[in-house]
């Protein structure tokens, strides 16, 4: 039997495989707060952008990765992202934003920073935390773990939609690339965690992933015999 106000719901998997929306979903429908991980690495990324920083010189990035100073706000129907003060909920979405966060995620320095405050946010619980290496490396002690996957395709067009664009095959190139970094850094790779659910959610609705992953906090709370 698991309290709900303590329960952490781990959530990874690939890139525009439905996350986002589904765990905001599912932390709305159970009162739970809700931690976008990815918007914290995108936060990082952006204040390296915004410094001149070479993203991909990794020792420039990690020599000033104590630097930014984060504040994520935990409400799932307006979660904020704010560095050294300013609101950047917006800023992280960009195109160079996107194409840049995956070599910040590759530094340890970076990856360490943001597991410590991870870490606090997550605290004691209520919370559904999405990313890539929750359920493995952030808190691999959650009551619930799912790794959530599409169908490369099917992301791709979920993304170009979500993101006004049109062309999905570039969209498509730049989810591959990113699951290609991603699952292949030393550091906290993107795994199936042990003891995940794995979800594939090309076929349903996300209405119908929030309920089965609902169901599956449901079932933590209250095991069969
Ligand atoms: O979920 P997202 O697409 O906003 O994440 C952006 C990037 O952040 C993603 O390409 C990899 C990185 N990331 C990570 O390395 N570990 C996490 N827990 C979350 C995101």
């Amino acid at each position: 039997m698991v309290d709900l106000g303590r329960i952490v719901v781990a959530v990874d998997g690939t890139s525009g495989s439905g996350k986002s929306s589904t765990c905001r979903g599912v932390a709305e429908r159970l009162g739970l707060r809700y931690l976008d991980t990815g918007a914290m690495f995108r936060a990082v990324t952006w204040w390296m952008l915004h410094h001149g920083i070479d993203v991909h010189d990794a020792v420039a990035v990690a020599a000033r990765a104590h630097e930014p100073v984060l504040s994520s706000g935990t409400e799932p129907t307006g979660p904020t992202i704010a560095v050294d003060g300013r609101d950047v909920s917006a800023a992280i979405r960009t195109d160079e934003v996107t194409r840049s966060v995956s070599p910040v995620s590759t530094v340890p320095e970076v990856r360490a920073r943001l597991l410590a405050l991870q870490r606090e946010i997550i605290g004691d619980g209520g919370i559904v935390v999405e990313g890539r290496d929750i359920g493995s490396v952030v808190w691999p002690q959650a009551e619930v773990k799912a790794y959530l996957t599409a169908d490369p395709a099917a992301r791709a067009a979920r993304r170009a939609l979500e993101e006004g664009g049109t062309d999905v095959g570039a969209t498509e190139q730049v989810l591959r690339e990113r699951d290609r970094i991603d699952s292949g850094r030393a550091t906290a790779p993107l795994v199936q965690a042990d003891g995940a659910v794995h979800l594939d959610t090309t076929p349903y609705t996300l209405d119908e992933v929030i309920s089965l992953l609902v169901g599956l906090v449901e079932q933590a709370q209250d095991p069969a015999p």
